[in-house]
């Protein structure tokens, strides 16, 4: 059994993401199961197998403490800890090789606070893996995608696990766009070079020394162009999500 769970920004695709993917291995007879942890949506592109909802409430947690909307958003998310055991459970039941766990909206409420990590560590003790997106249409500014890249730095520091990068969106950029893209995430000189193009105020000094630290880490392996709508690069996906789950061995093989 491996867990792979779909992270970005709000908006960034993420359950349009879960639900392709899915479909997808199920197309080539992958055993796969879906869990949504977002306890505050309101509707889903998939049934989820496992749902959070089920446990927690946001409307019963804003009457019950007379909360707003984003406050008791917060606690729900929070919430999900006290569930950890009866989510692990519901997974291990399912006994599928697959678990696509869709996060919640804004990935502030799963990346930094306390009960983000402590969910992940606890679902389950299998292998687990992050995909995270990364808004196509958003990232074609190089400002946009350093401070993308950066966020998913601070994801890593937070949960620990191995991500896979994951263009989304790629159908709502045109071909040079996506080029682009793809070409500054192989070669961070090249998009060192269209940042000092693109910004001539005090950010400049900013984003350099950004781009130059994350010159200086070693986490950004491939950045796969994915499409939730044409069904585009879900095969690299699945492939990517196996080399890592295996090891690595089906690329040695290869
Ligand atoms: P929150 O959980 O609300 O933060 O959103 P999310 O990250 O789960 O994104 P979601 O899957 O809800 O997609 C957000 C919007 O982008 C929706 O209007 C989707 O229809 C659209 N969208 C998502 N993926 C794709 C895609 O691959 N192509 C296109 N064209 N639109 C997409």
């Amino acid at each position: 059994m491996f867990l792979a769970f779909i992270v970005g920004s709000a908006g960034s695709g993420k359950s349009m993401l879960t639900s392709a993917l899915a479909e997808y291995l199920l197309e080539k007879e992958q055993d796969v199961c879906t869990v949504n942890l977002d306890p505050g949506v309101l509707n889903l592109p998939y049934n989820p197998d496992i749902d959070v909802r089920a446990y927690i409430s946001v409307e019963d947690i804003q009457e019950e403490y007379g909360l707003g909307p984003n406050g008791a958003l917060v606690m729900a998310s929070d919430l999900i800890a006290n569930y950890i055991e009866d989510l692990r459970d519901e997974i291990e039941d399912t006994g599928a090789e697959y678990i696509l766990v869709d996060t919640p909206g804004q990935l502030e409420l799963f990346a930094f606070r306390a009960s983000g990590p402590f969910i992940v560590r606890e679902i389950s003790r299998n292998p687990k893996a992050i995909v995270y997106l990364i808004d196509a249409p958003f990232s074609a500014n190089p400002l946009n995608f350093v401070s993308n890249l950066y966020l998913s730095v601070a994801v890593y520091t937070r949960i620990l696990e191995p991500q896979i990068y994951v263009l989304s969106k790629a159908d709502l950029v045109d071909e040079d766009t996506r080029e682009k893209i793809l070409d500054w995430f192989e070669d961070f000189d090249m998009l060192e070079a269209d940042v000092e193009g693109a910004i001539k105020d005090e950010r400049l000094f900013m984003a350099r020394s950004i781009v130059e630290g994350l010159k200086s880490l070693d986490i950004f392996s491939e950045l796969i162009p994915v499409s939730a709508k044409t069904g585009e690069g879900l095969p690299l996906l699945s492939a990517a999500l196996t080399r890592v789950f295996t090891g690595g061995e089906e690329m040695l093989e290869g």
